[in-house]
């Protein structure tokens, strides 16, 4: 791999040993993917605070140091790791204290968060704690090389914003939070950024709930291609995208897709294939919806709901204001408890617009920097759960051995309250 001299002198010790680590992993990870050279980048989003078992044992051992080297710069030397070098920012990680009584999560843990976020901030990493750092004022701009984890955020900043990332892991981000640096391979190229799938989409796709279905489908059907998709689709707003690009990297590995005259990079169809022929196109219709419905409710067996679940990824404030307003007067079912995921930023919006008090007279919370699936924690005795997410649809089950329901909003709320699942496709 061709590196510059800044990049040498980072690789040979200039800036101390902790940048020589970082440089020397990303040299070995580019030269693994046959990239050419490095990009500059100056916004990574990673993750650094989210305990875990293995981390506490490092910071036990040698602070917080020893447990970036290890686990962030894959480095068993004894380093003293410098400020960030580029902007940073945490993203989700586990419950915090404010969880605690609700959330059944490990003190231990919600301690060593704590002393993370205090190390970690000094250092300039900003404690967003959320999937969404798009929400919460992380926006890079289109054509910009960033550096980002969180398969549902990756698609967002590809797709939606034009951002360039690959779906970046906890080393790699780490070593280009101290470099500003990231292997230029993968959808960094442009040439890897042309759509290579065409589905048109043939029955109204209109609100939250049909964009996912329809994210859903894309994924199981391009994998980890890059889907093109038109068809009869309203404007999208900002929870819609999320939830299809949430959805298609559930069901598949989506990092990019385009929606012609939506997205940035895709202004028309041609434009979305570049100088590729554009595909055959395969259909969307009802049978393909009804499908992927069937599939997302394949999980659900009893119709007695314990638990309820919004905000997968991380609730925007207008999901948040809806909620409010479905249970407003409403109280929830005795056996069954609700909770709106919601980046921290958005909480305190919440809070002050009133929408936390209705949602906590009813029953609910909102809870804010994790989720049950990051933090493998829901509500005690949980065997039965429904959500308006796509993604906690399909991966939920499997990482807590729970029955799972997915729906409308409205559908979830109306579970909540009565505590059973009365969900249908119309
Ligand atoms: Fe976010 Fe958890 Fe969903 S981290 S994307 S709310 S699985």
């Amino acid at each position: 791999m061709r590196l510059t001299d800044d990049e040498k002198a980072m690789l040979d010790g200039a800036e101390g040993p902790a940048v020589a680590a970082a440089m020397d992993l990303l040299v070995r990870y580019g030269e693994a993917l046959d990239a050419e050279h490095l990009c500059n980048i100056r916004n990574v989003a990673g993750t650094m605070t989210q305990p875990s078992p293995a981390k506490a044992k490092l910071v036990a051992e040698g602070g917080w140091d020893k447990a970036f080297s290890v686990i962030n710069l894959d480095s068993d030397a004894d380093l003293e790791i410098p400020d960030m070098r580029v902007p940073t920012c945490q993203l989700q990680q586990g419950f915090g204290g404010d969880s605690v009584g609700i959330a059944p999560y490990p003190k231990q843990f919600v301690e060593l968060q704590g002393d993370a976020e205090s190390f970690y901030g000094r250092k300039g990493v900003n404690i967003l704690a959320t999937c969404t750092p798009y929400q919460v004022g992380n926006l890079p701009v289109r054509g910009e090389h960033v550096a980002w984890m969180e398969s549902s955020a990756v698609v967002y900043a590809n797709s939606v914003l034009g951002a360039r990332t690959n779906c970046e892991g906890t080393a790699s981000t780490g070593a280009a939070s101290l470099t500003g640096k990231i292997p230029c391979w993968g959808n960094h190229l442009p040439q890897n950024r042309y759509g290579n799938h065409l589905i048109d989409v043939r029955i109204p796709v209109r609100d939250f709930f049909d964009w996912g279905l329809l994210g859903y489908f894309v994924g199981d059907l391009v994998q980890e291609e890059r889907p093109v998709v038109t068809g009869d689709l309203a404007i999208p707003e900002l929870a819609d995208l999320k939830h299809l690009g949430a959805a298609a990297a559930s069901s598949g590995g989506v990092e990019l897709y385009h929606i012609p005259g939506i997205t940035p990079e895709a202004p028309t169809v041609d434009a979305a294939f570049g100088p590729r022929p554009v595909p055959e196109a395969v259909p969307y219709g009802p049978s393909e919806r009804r499908r992927m419905y069937e599939a997302l409710n394949s999980q659900g067996r009893s119709t007695d709901v314990d638990f309820v679940l919004l905000g997968c990824p991380h609730a925007s404030i207008d999901q948040v204001c809806r909620a409010a307003k479905a249970l407003e007067g409403r109280t929830l079912h005795s056996g069954t408890q609700l909770w709106i995921m919601v980046p921290r930023a958005l909480k305190a919006i919440a809070d002050r617009s009133g929408y936390t008090e209705l949602i906590e007279r009813a029953g609910g919370r909102v809870l804010a920097d994790s989720c049950p699936a990051m933090s493998r924690s829901a509500p005690e005795g949980t065997r039965v759960f429904a959500t308006d997410s796509a993604k906690q649809a399909h991966y939920l089950p499997a990482i807590l051995g729970i029955e799972a329901w997915f729906g409308t909003l409205e559908e979830c709320i109306d579970a909540a309250v009565t505590g059973r699942w009365a969900g249908e496709l119309r």
